[in-house]
């Protein structure tokens, strides 16, 4: 059965949707089937994937592919129509065998309210019912479909009522930040809403009327993978020294308030697991300096960095030569993180 991992962290512009399809493109190219979901309004991920210079080329693709989409896919459900949710028939990723995309949809954040009040659990509930299991549902069957082994999932930032389900109702999360005061913060906000999300989560799956529900809530079996610090200035191949001063904080949030909160409400996996995967003590499972150019080439060629060939990046001679040494470097950095989370999650 297909594991579902989500890419979360309430503040923006931390990578989550560059490490997404980073990841994803590197579990696909070690033989894994993947579906990638843009859970988020803004519609990067989508962007990534489709080709979206043109004015109104989302709209013209919504036009073209009906129902491609997640909130189309999910419109069933939140139109109490009583007809059945359907797999989402994916997009395959260009240039990347066994990488798929749910692409994302501007206007779903429209469904944040009705998923809100189903998500209060009051009496309310009865009438939307069948909103907070919709969405492990509909990844449920469309992966079946797919035969995938991997559904992951990138997150807007913020703490909505699409976060907290997706968050809550997955197999794993993985928390994307960078070195600077503003993942530190986000590390402590981190500590109260999972353990908050969680509790909703095992209360919600014992409500009768969830359970009677066309998409039953799931039974959570959240678990934290670690984190992925990203963006920083190397020297000498180490952080230099204002971005190791964010690196040390942000351990210390990790290991001082993260780490205690999720123990307590039995969010971790074994030691023992975290251990064999190789991390260190403080749950890092990678850190990825700044892509400096060779973020302006990934973006025109709409492929992760690691996979530019001496053509996208258009260089000869020396240029190349260290082009292709961080190009290398990168590749390296991504399949560890891949290997980390295949370990975590016993893929095979
Ligand atoms: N390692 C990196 N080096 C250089 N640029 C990067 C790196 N990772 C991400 N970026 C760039 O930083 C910007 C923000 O990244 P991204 O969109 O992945 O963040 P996000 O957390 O998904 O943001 P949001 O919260 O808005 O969804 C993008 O322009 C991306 O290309
Ligand atoms: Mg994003």
């Amino acid at each position: 059965m297909a594991k579902t991992i989500t890419l979360f962290n309430n503040k923006g512009g931390v990578s989550k949707t560059t490490t997404c399809f980073n990841l994803g493109w590197m579990l696909a190219s070690r033989g894994l089937r993947v579906i990638m979901v843009d859970a988020d309004p803004q519609c990067n991920l989508t962007g990534m994937v489709l080709e979206l210079s043109a004015e109104d080329a989302l709209e013209e693709f919504y036009n073209v592919n009906p129902g491609v989409n997640l909130k189309e896919a999910l419109e069933p459900a939140f139109k109490s129509r009583p007809v059945p949710l359907q797999p989402v028939d994916c997009i395959p990723v260009p240039g990347r065998d066994g990488l798929y995309l749910i692409p994302g949809h501007i206007a779903l954040s429209e469904d944040e309210t009705s998923l809100g009040i189903a998500q209060q659990l009051s009496e309310s509930l009865q009438g939307l019912r069948n909103l907070p299991g919709s969405f492990s549902h509909l990844f449920k069957i469309t992966a079946d479909k797919y035969d995938a082994d991997y559904v992951i999932v990138d997150l807007s930032p913020g703490l909505g009522a699409i976060n907290q389900n997706l968050v809550a109702t997955s197999d794993y999360c993985l928390v994307p930040c960078s070195p600077d005061i503003f993942s530190v913060m986000a590390i402590d906000s981190l500590a109260r809403i999972l353990p908050r999300w969680m509790d909703w989560a095992r209360r919600a799956n014992k409500l009768e009327v969830l359970a009677e529900a066309d998409y039953p809530f799931p039974e959570p079996r959240l678990k934290f993978l670690g984190v992925v610090v990203q963006r920083f200035r190397v020297r000498s191949g180490k952080p230099t020294q204002a971005f190791q001063k964010y690196f040390d904080k942000l351990n210390e949030a990790i290991l001082d308030s993260l780490v205690p909160a999720l123990r307590r409400t039995d969010l971790l996996l074994s030691a023992t697991k975290y251990r064999d995967s190789g991390m260190d003590s403080h749950y890092v499972l990678a850190e990825v300096p700044d892509f400096n150019t060779l973020i302006a080439h990934s973006q025109q060629t709409r492929k992760p960095v690691f996979a530019l060939t001496r053509e996208d990046v258009g260089r000869g001679g020396r240029l190349w030569s260290n082009q292709e040494a961080s190009i290398d470097s990168f590749r390296d950095t991504f399949e560890e993180l891949a290997q980390r989370v295949i370990k975590l999650t016993d893929g095979s």
